[in-house]
């Protein structure tokens, strides 16, 4: 840039013609350097604002203390009206520089305001927790509450606290997923991926002493080869009840209403006899086929009946594992009902989902009908 530091040259005179030729000289100085200047360039708008009008350095300050200060009383006037015009093209020029920097500015952000605006899609619940929330809720409103625990588990809340012995063969039907090199480790600190929910049925119990009512939704792993009804990674809602004289009639009501819930009033719950190696003793639950009202039909396998959930009353082992901690947990005064259900099988029933690989794809198409 352009900007002259030469001195303010000393008047010859006070009459007109000389104040003229003086200002005259000055507005072209102005004009010179307001034409050099990059007006996308805030710090050279700032440093031609500086030079012309800063308070101690700038070129005003110096005509004026040159200038006005020194002039006879007659000539003020005339100094005056030619100085305030100089102060007036000055400020002219920044005011075209800064309205000629924000234009640019809104070039470099490309806001092309005649564009219409972009609309923000809202998003959806996905269906699998839709379902998760939904099956919670019904827990919650029978006064139920909510827990969670890890996923990454240790071999004895995984197994050996749920009476699962070492080397059991009802291991080997959980498909566990295990950490790599916990060799050394003892066997009940070696980690896995949970197999299921029931760990955290003895994490809450150690935490707290009976009464217990939870629910415990989350994601479980286990080494299954995906096809349309088997995924690696699915998820189950637990479920604990612990009080005095809790009975198998109270677990069938409580599962009996909570199904009712999910699939409408004219869905029927039956027990099978079934096992599992913490609840004594343990059942299936089957619900009417919703699809056809039990007539029978492809999705029921023709038999009338969906199998949803494993359940039974808590076996008096497990809560001898609790009791290390919560002595409170006396299998002669207290009893209870656990159950644990699929909740991908469920959201695959509600939403007519044939595939479950669709629950986990992030497939946009398949996920925006739930919104
Ligand atoms: N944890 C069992 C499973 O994953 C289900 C279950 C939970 C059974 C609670 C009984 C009681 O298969």
């Amino acid at each position: 840039m352009t900007m002259s530091d030469q001195p303010i040259p000393s008047l010859t005179g006070w009459t007109e013609a000389e104040l003229d030729a003086a200002f005259a000289a000055l507005m072209r100085e102005v004009e010179s350097s307001a034409a050099a200047l990059d007006a996308t360039s805030a710090e050279a708008v700032e440093a031609f604002r500086l030079h012309w009008l800063g308070r101690k350095q700038g070129r005003l300050k110096a005509v004026s203390d040159a200038w006005l200060k020194a002039a006879p009383v007659e000539a003020k006037k005339l100094l005056g009206q030619r100085f305030n015009a100089l102060k007036a093209q000055v400020e002219a020029r920044l005011d075209d520089a800064s309205s000629a920097s924000s234009a640019s500015a809104l070039d470099a952000e490309a806001i092309d305001i005649t564009l219409p605006g972009r609309a923000r899609r809202l998003g959806a619940e996905h269906p699998l927790i839709k379902t998760l929330n939904e099956i919670v809720s019904i827990f919650q409103r029978m006064g139920y509450s909510v827990g969670v625990g890890p996923e990454v588990e240790t071999d004895y809340y995984n197994f050996e606290s749920l009476n699962f012995p070492p080397n059991h063969p009802a291991r080997d039907t959980q498909d566990t997923l295990v950490v790599a090199q916990q060799e050394r480790k003892p066997l009940r600190d070696r980690l896995l991926m949970r197999t299921h929910t029931s760990p955290v049925q003895i994490r809450t119990m150690e935490q707290q002493p009976p009464p217990v009512r939870i629910v415990i939704p989350g994601k479980v792993h286990r080494n299954d080869a995906a096809d349309a009804t088997h995924s690696p990674i699915f998820h189950q809602v637990e479920g604990l009840c612990v009080d005095t004289n809790i009975t198998f009639s109270d677990l069938k009501g409580t599962l009996d209403h909570a199904m009712k819930e999910l699939f409408g009033t004219s869905v029927k719950t039956r027990f099978f006899p079934s096992f599992f190696p913490f609840t004594e003793p343990s059942a299936d639950v089957q619900i009417s086929c919703p699809f056809c009202g039990g007539k029978g039909c492809r999705k029921c396998k023709h038999s009338g009946w969906i199998e949803l959930l494993g359940c039974g009353m808590v076996d008096p082992a497990v809560f001898g594992f609790v009791q290390q901690k919560q002595p409170g947990y006396d299998p002669k005064k207290i009893s209870g009902f656990a159950f644990g259900m699929g909740v991908d099988r469920i959201a695959m029933m509600k939403y007519g989902i044939s595939d479950i690989g669709l629950l986990y794809g992030g497939d946009q198409r398949f996920l925006e009908q739930f919104g």
